[in-house]
């Protein structure tokens, strides 16, 4: 069998190779093996069947990486050093069962756990291992890495690698990739539960939530180490690919045309011109299933009270301080084909509010707010007899008895779906990036997986397409 071994070629030689590979976008060793196969169509003489790259002994041949078919979606995985790397190996084959090409990489840490070779081997791929690996980065580079995929997949992502990527290091090739990167990043944690609840963990969580990354996980079960559960447990592989798989499908707009209202964030209610009785709810929640709404082709009106967040994209956003505004606002919103109550309204204000500023005095007896009962903006529209939006979805804000709480408000206010969450403050829900959710609903309850807001509320939009597509 002929070879060419591109590594003993004449330097000048090389030098024209590697110019010529790079204009036409193509490894060394794919463009020479295009050069000769249009040469061999031209002379009609066969051509050396191993082509060895630069940098690589021709002793030691390597399956190239084979382009992937145009349109073929690519996923990046860069698996992490912990004991979870084992399950990324499954996690290859399941995505590959999926139609969705993997490349790997492997940190130093990672190949203490699985070897590139049963990466690759699964893969069918190359793996990645080194920064400044003259072959690698010749043939391929990380930047060329960061680019050619669509999605990039983090698992096992360890404590470390997300504390590197909150900080914007680059001092491997993962996370030398991770920052040059483009393409959507989902982490898949997996770490010991102490070192998930630490706080510098859960700031580099949040950090990395902020700056766009999708996570998925991590479960709660049994540890590696003895006796030890908790959260920490790496996502199981299915989980991950169906997560990749929804983060590489393209927007559909399943609400094309639709109308959406959605309330969300805190209420204010005054007790004099300066104080108000107000809640911890940020609206993160609420403004990521606007989000969602719109990029799925809806027409969206957010109600919001008073948060911190920028207006998102593309909805037509109403500002209130009370719930007695926020009603004003919903009821002039509607009609809707869907509406979701998203806000944690205030369940009282001060009867007595006072228009001045209440004053001090010494020796005088604190003062007397005397609370009454706010309108129950969701009950009110959820009964409503003309308008009422077919479809009327609710928040369950618990600290216990989350599903049995969950399903008497679904009877009480009358909505037809209820989205239960646990806002006990160590769950860190009301305020925080992530969400865990119950969609609680006449025919049952069905426990969501952790995941962010966002990934929370295009869940939601996805099920409410379908279920206005039913009716
Ligand atoms: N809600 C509302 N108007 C209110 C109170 C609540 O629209 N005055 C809505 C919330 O937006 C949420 C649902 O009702 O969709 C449940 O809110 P939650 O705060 O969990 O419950 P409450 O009804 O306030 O009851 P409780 O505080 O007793 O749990």
């Amino acid at each position: 069998m002929a070879s060419i071994t591109i590594r003993q070629l004449d330097e000048a030689l090389k030098k024209k190779l590697r110019l010529r590979a790079a204009r036409n976008g193509r490894s060394v060793e794919d463009d020479v093996r295009t050069l000769l196969r249009e040469a061999a169509d031209d002379t009609g003489r066969e051509i050396p069947e191993n082509v060895t790259p630069p940098g690589k002994a021709a002793s030691a041949p390597h399956r190239a990486p084979s382009p992937a078919p145009f349109g073929t979606r690519r996923v990046l995985l860069v698996i992490g050093g912990g004991i979870a790397a084992y399950k990324s190996l499954d996690l290859i084959r399941r995505l590959k069962e999926r139609d969705i090409a993997v490349r790997c990489i492997l940190t130093k840490a990672a190949q203490e756990f699985i070897t590139p070779l049963s990466a690759g081997a699964i893969a069918g791929e190359r793996v990645f291992t080194d920064l400044f690996d003259p072959a690698h980065e010749f043939d391929v580079g990380h930047i060329r890495l960061a680019r050619e995929c669509d999605l990039i997949v983090v698992a096992p992502a360890t404590a470390d690698l997300m504390a590197k990527l909150a900080g914007g290091h680059a001092d491997d090739l993962a996370t030398a990739v991770l920052l040059a990167t483009t393409a959507k990043v989902l982490l898949a944690p997996a770490m010991n539960p102490r070192m998930w609840s630490n706080r510098a963990t859960q700031r580099n969580l949040a950090q990395l939530a902020a700056d766009g990354c999708e996570f998925v996980g991590p479960n709660e079960g049994e540890m590696a180490e003895a006796n030890e559960r908790g959260f920490g447990r790496m996502a199981e592989p299915l989980e991950i690919a169906g997560a990749a798989e929804r983060l590489l499908a393209p927007q559909a707009r399943v609400l094309e045309g639709k109308r959406v209202l959605i309330t969300s964030g805190p209420t204010h209610e005054p007790i004099d011109p300066v104080r108000y009785i107000a809640n911890r709810s940020s609206g993160k929640q609420g403004n990521a299933i606007a989000r969602a709404a719109a990029q799925a082709g809806a027409q969206v009106t957010l109600i919001s009270g008073p948060v911190n967040l920028p207006d998102p994209p593309g909805v037509s956003v109403i500002k209130v301080e009370t719930a007695q505004e926020m009603l004003a606002a919903v009821e002039r919103a509607l009609p809707a084909d869907a509406a979701i109550f998203a806000a944690a309204v205030a369940d009282w204000r001060v009867a007595n509010a006072g228009g001045q500023k209440i004053k001090k005095k010494a020796g005088q007896a604190t003062p007397d707010l005397s609370l009454v009962e706010n309108p129950d903006i969701l009950a009110t529209v959820a009964k409503r007899k003309s308008q009422r939006p077919p479809l009327v979805i609710g928040f369950a804000a618990e600290t216990e008895n989350v599903v049995a709480n969950a399903k008497a408000k679904l009877a009480s206010k009358g909505c037809d779906w209820i989205l239960a969450n646990d806002v006990s403050p160590q769950t860190g829900i009301m305020g925080g990036d992530r969400n865990t959710v119950t969609l609680v609903t006449a025919a049952g309850s069905e426990s969501w997986p952790a995941q962010s807001k966002d990934g929370v509320a295009h869940m939601l939009i996805d099920r409410i397409a379908k279920e206005i597509a039913e009716k």
